[in-house]
């Protein structure tokens, strides 16, 4: 898979824990590109792609202990390949900026920092499988585990796999995201979500402008 960094500079993820508001924020950027005449493919991981959507029912349901960690990284990334060929790089080739609700970020911070897998191990997947391919920016959106838990409580639906696992998980994979801020400043703006969804949107607003030039 070969991309070059003009092309990949244009996809933007957007990361963070349970119940911080990624969906609604992710269509609130692509309607603002959308306004100022940008094309924009809005896409979510796992799934983007029937095969990708396909593995995403792997992951998000049933019980909590169904996968050996790693099986399950790589049922991630068997899903973003899918993802990357089929959805993501031909958008990219066609000249439209790309949002993803969650891309590699997530997978170094649940099934790494969260689930125990080497995070080397989860690097290397990364590159053997994904190149030198990075987003020109990622938002990665913090709440803290009170409103996380308020806002996970609220929420209906069967694909709560993740969800389900113990405090203590969802505690190390918020650590883990601040630890990949904290790693890659020029690539990641972490959004206190704690806010309103205005607010939420008016910090997503000013730090894609960053990139927009
Ligand atoms: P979603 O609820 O944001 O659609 O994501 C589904 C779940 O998948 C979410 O709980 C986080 C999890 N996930 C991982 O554990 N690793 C990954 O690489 C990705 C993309 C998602």
């Amino acid at each position: 898979m070969t991309a070059t960094a003009e092309i990949y500079g244009k996809l933007i993820t957007l990361e963070g824990g349970e119940g911080a508001g990624k969906s609604t924020q992710a269509k609130l950027l692509a309607k603002w590109l959308e306004d100022k005449g940008i094309a924009v493919a809005l896409t979510r991981e796992p799934g983007g792609a029937p095969g990708a959507e396909e593995i995403r029912n792997l992951l998000v349901t049933g019980a909590v202990g169904r996968w050996d960690p790693l099986t399950e990284t790589m049922l991630h990334y068997a899903a973003r390949r899918e993802h990357m060929a089929r959805f993501i790089l031909p958008a990219l080739e066609a000249g439209q900026w790309v949002i993803c609700d969650r891309f590699i970020d997530s997978t170094l911070a649940y099934q790494g920092y969260g689930l125990g897998v080497d995070l080397e191990t989860i690097s290397k997947l990364r590159e053997t499988i994904l190149g030198a391919f990075t987003p020109g920016l990622t938002l990665i959106l913090d709440v803290s585990p009170e409103v996380r838990r308020a806002r996970t409580a609220a929420r209906p639906g069967s694909e709560d796999r993740y969800e389900r696992m113990t405090e203590a998980f969802h505690d190390r994979v918020r650590a883990g995201f601040h630890a990949i801020a904290a790693a890659e400043t020029g690539r990641c703006v972490v959004i206190k979500a704690d806010q309103t969804v205005e607010e939420v949107s008016a910090a997503i607003r000013q730090a894609t402008n960053r990139v927009l030039t």
